[in-house]
């Protein structure tokens, strides 16, 4: 049975999936910018086969940033629609399915198992794994990273893009802009380096862990409002 929280995320990111692109362009693009300059911070060795889970996907942001330097890149989202969205660009852009392409799923969940046919080797032995924008709309952050790390091989990356925790009492949750239900869909408002440490290291993946904070805020404007946010970039190897 999916929870409440799963249930939230899919209905909210099924209704915003074929708009989220055009909606959230400006900052879409900074974040794209942000992680093909900070590729080999990342830590993978693109000149060899790499082969890329990028978990809770949406519409493929992420992976099209990495598409050009990666072998195999498949995106699991919980929306059907943001799934639809992603295998839409992923055919715009030439890539076959056996190079990109994404599936309906929910890997992280401890009251919905994986379906079966994520016991397929297809979803384990993965250079790096991705989760970006996502892990605040998590239940359990640590039990998320440990289901997700078990599918690294040995060495490979897990990689975090999220929000930092923010440092004023008075700051506000862009998510409270965005109104109540997608408030419903997120379960926390930001991560410290000193919680993500704590977090990968009980996961398994805080091998050469590291954490940047990212300089630039990136700039959205759910309701016409102006947000910057303040993102991190975290990243340890299966040990
Ligand atoms: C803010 S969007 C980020 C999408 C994409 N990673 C990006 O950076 O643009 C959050 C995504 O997480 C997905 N999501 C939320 N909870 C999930 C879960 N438990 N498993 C898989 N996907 C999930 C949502 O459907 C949505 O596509």
């Amino acid at each position: 049975m999916a929870s409440d929280l799963a249930a939230h995320n899919r209905a909210h990111f099924n209704q915003v999936a074929s708009t989220y692109d055009k909606d959230l362009e400006e900052g879409l693009m900074s974040l794209t910018k942000a992680i093909i300059a900070r590729r080999d911070w990342i830590g993978v060795d693109w000149n060899g086969p790499v082969k890329v889970l990028d978990y809770a996907c949406g519409t493929g942001i992420i992976s099209r940033a990495l598409a050009p330097y990666a072998t195999e890149l498949i995106g699991v989202d919980i929306s059907e629609e943001m799934v639809a969205q992603y295998n839409a660009h992923a055919g715009a852009l030439g890539s076959d399915a056996a190079k990109m392409s994404a599936i309906l799923g929910n890997l992280t969940d401890r009251d919905s198992p994986p379906l079966e046919q994520f016991a397929d080797a297809r979803y384990f032995n993965f250079d790096v794994i991705i989760v970006g924008m996502a892990l605040h709309h998590m239940d359990d952050p640590t039990y998320a990273l440990t289901r997700l790390g078990q599918r690294l091989k040995k060495g490979g990356v897990l990689f975090v893009i999220d929000n930092q925790s923010r440092h004023y009492p008075g700051e506000e949750d862009f998510h409270r802009l965005a109104g109540a239900d997608v408030v419903k869909t997120v379960r926390h408002t930001g991560f410290t380096e000193g919680d993500l440490r704590v977090i990968f290291e009980e996961a398994g993946v805080n091998g050469n862990f590291d954490h940047v904070l990212l300089e630039e805020p990136i700039v959205i404007r759910p309701r016409g409002m102006k947000v910057e946010l303040k993102l991190f970039f975290a990243r340890g190897e299966r040990v």
